[in-house]
């Protein structure tokens, strides 16, 4: 489990205590948080998962696959060299504290 903290455009804040192996977009959508979308269900074909991740965190997050990085050209939001598509980030005790913001939009 970890507590991954989610911060909206709006700046409405959501921490969540997430599943170890839940991505941070399953803990979205499960959790009623707006500001991901998550359409194609995680199999990194949709774009709609975009997040920013604290740029202080980001070694602790395996490396983006070629895939995501294809995909992250298609966010509707500017992408930012900490962008991320959260259906590709799971859950591990290493991402204790996390926090990622999401973007105004996702499509
Ligand atoms: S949920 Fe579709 S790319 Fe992440």
């Amino acid at each position: 489990m970890a507590n991954i903290t989610y911060i909206e455009a709006s700046g409405q804040s959501t921490t969540i205590n997430l599943y170890e192996g839940w991505s941070l977009m399953q803990g979205a959508t499960a959790n009623g948080i707006d500001g991901i979308l998550g359409e194609c269900g995680g199999s990194c074909a949709c774009a709609t998962c975009h997040c920013y991740v604290d740029e202080a965190r980001l070694a602790d997050l395996s490396p983006a696959t070629e895939s995501e990085l294809q995909m992250l050209d298609n966010v509707a939001a500017e992408r930012r060299p900490n962008s991320r598509l959260a259906c590709q980030i799971k859950s591990t005790a290493m991402l204790e504290g996390l926090v990622i913001h999401l973007p105004a939009t996702q499509e």
